[in-house]
């Protein structure tokens, strides 16, 4: 087991003995903004183009507290922190001068960072140097917005929420006619540099969403400033980063099952998804759990695709025995909904719901794995939506009691609840 893993797992003695303090001054913002840049575009909602975007991560709702509002987005996020930032390279994209943009979620635009030479082009630093016509999108995060809040453990959300971002950009790409392939295969720590990053913020995959040339890149000439605000490091993240940068043995994923939903309530979908904060503990229908599992099944594209297992624990759905279940296996009969719960912190969503599911993976490439279980975790949250049911994720747990409970010895990556 990678070792950042066995070193930030809940138990029952460590939430109680370790009581997490927040210094509420010190909460960062969860915006990136350059105010230096070469063109700022808006995006338009009337324009397709601009749509795809801005379904990947933009603002869909506001919360306003005394002192405080906060913005809610197609992504969700542990704690609503949003710790990813979203860059893309356009090359021959129509109304986008061939470039490096950041998009900017405040402002609901994109700004262009650096116009490119002809032979020029992130994809140097890829395996695969040829040039993509298209969207080549850049993840990174800013883990400290997460770690200020759930410290050592922050970088297994940072890794989740890029996940959602995988999810987000594959949906948006598909209402567009796309499809997404998530690649992880570069030189991410040349590109931390070219963008300036030091080690406030790091790329954690990319996301094609355009077709090779014959021509490869030869060079980028880029060196963005650090516009991060200052903040306490964490060492452990840092080093958890760079332990788990290099890949073995990755496995491609060419096959693509585009989705079959009807695409204008798709699209209203993704504007609507939230995370529910109660279920009514009411039961769903065995077709609609089954119509989850064959969305939740459907491969993904990917130049490194991990196994991840997807456990469920069937509490309230009619017609399917109650117990816990491995794909589509019934492993052991019972009502667990109690323990689900409280596998969960505690949380009442884990045992109310109508289907509690375990994410878990013995995957070597633990980033690839870990942004592999918040992608499942999107297409649930939106196939849950789409038809009428609530969801959430859960990124607290007991992870030794829940591999013993699940009667694994693979790391517990990410828990998800579904019901109303
Ligand atoms: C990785 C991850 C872990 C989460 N963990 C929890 C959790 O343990 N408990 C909970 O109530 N919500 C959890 N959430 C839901 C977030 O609180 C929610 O996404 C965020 O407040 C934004 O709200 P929205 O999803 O409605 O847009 C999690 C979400 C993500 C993406």
């Amino acid at each position: 087991m990678f070792w950042y893993h066995a070193q930030t797992k809940h138990s029952w003695e460590s939430v109680r003995s370790r009581p997490n303090y927040l210094e509420w001054e010190k909460q960062p913002v969860p915006f990136k903004i350059y105010n230096d840049f070469l063109s700022m575009t808006k995006l338009d909602d009337a324009n397709p183009l601009h749509r795809f975007i801005y379904r990947i991560g933009g603002i869909t709702a506001k919360k306003v507290y005394p002192g405080m509002e906060y913005y809610l987005r197609t992504i969700p996020s542990a704690g609503a922190l949003y710790p990813v930032e979203f860059y893309f390279q356009a090359r021959e994209v129509e109304g986008f001068e061939d470039g490096i943009y950041h998009f900017d979620v405040r402002n609901s635009a994109v700004k262009l960072l650096h116009r490119l030479g002809v032979e020029e082009g992130v994809e140097v630093y890829f395996e695969d140097t040829r040039q993509i016509r298209g969207f080549l999108f850049l993840l990174s995060t800013v883990c400290y917005r997460s770690s200020w809040k759930y410290k050592k453990r922050a970088f297994r959300y940072c890794l989740l929420d890029c996940g959602h971002a995988h999810g987000t950009l594959e949906a948006s790409a598909w209402l567009n006619d796309y499809a997404a392939t998530i690649r992880y295969r570069f030189d991410k720590e040349a590109l931390n540099e070219a963008f300036g990053f030091g080690e406030r913020e790091f790329f954690l995959s990319a996301a094609v969403v355009g077709a090779p040339t014959q021509t490869r890149s030869s060079y980028l000439d880029l060196k963005l400033p650090d516009i991060n605000p200052p903040y306490e490091r964490e060492p452990v993240i840092e080093k958890a980063y760079h332990d788990s940068l290099q890949l073995q043995g990755c496995r491609v994923q060419n096959r693509y099952e585009p989705f079959t939903f009807d695409k204008a309530r798709f699209e209203e979908v993704i504007y609507q998804r939230r995370s529910i904060r109660e279920f009514h503990g009411e039961t769903i229908s065995a077709s609609m759990l089954k119509a989850i599992l064959e969305h939740l099944r459907r491969p993904i594209l990917s130049d490194c695709d991990e196994k991840v297992s997807i456990y469920y624990v069937v509490n309230r759905v009619e017609g399917v025995k109650q117990g816990l279940w491995l794909e589509g296996k019934l492993l052991r009969e019972g009502d667990f909904s109690q323990k689900a719960g409280y596998l969960c912190l505690e949380q009442r969503l884990g045992s109310e719901s109508a289907v509690t599911f375990f994410l878990t993976t013995d995957s070597a490439n633990y980033q690839a794995a870990y942004q592999k279980a918040g992608h499942i975790g999107h297409r649930l949250y939106l196939v849950s939506e789409y038809l009428g049911l609530g969801c959430s994720g859960i990124g607290a747990y007991y992870d030794d009691e829940t591999a013993a409970f699940l009667q694994t010895d693979e790391m517990i990556l990410y828990a998800l609840a579904v019901g109303r």
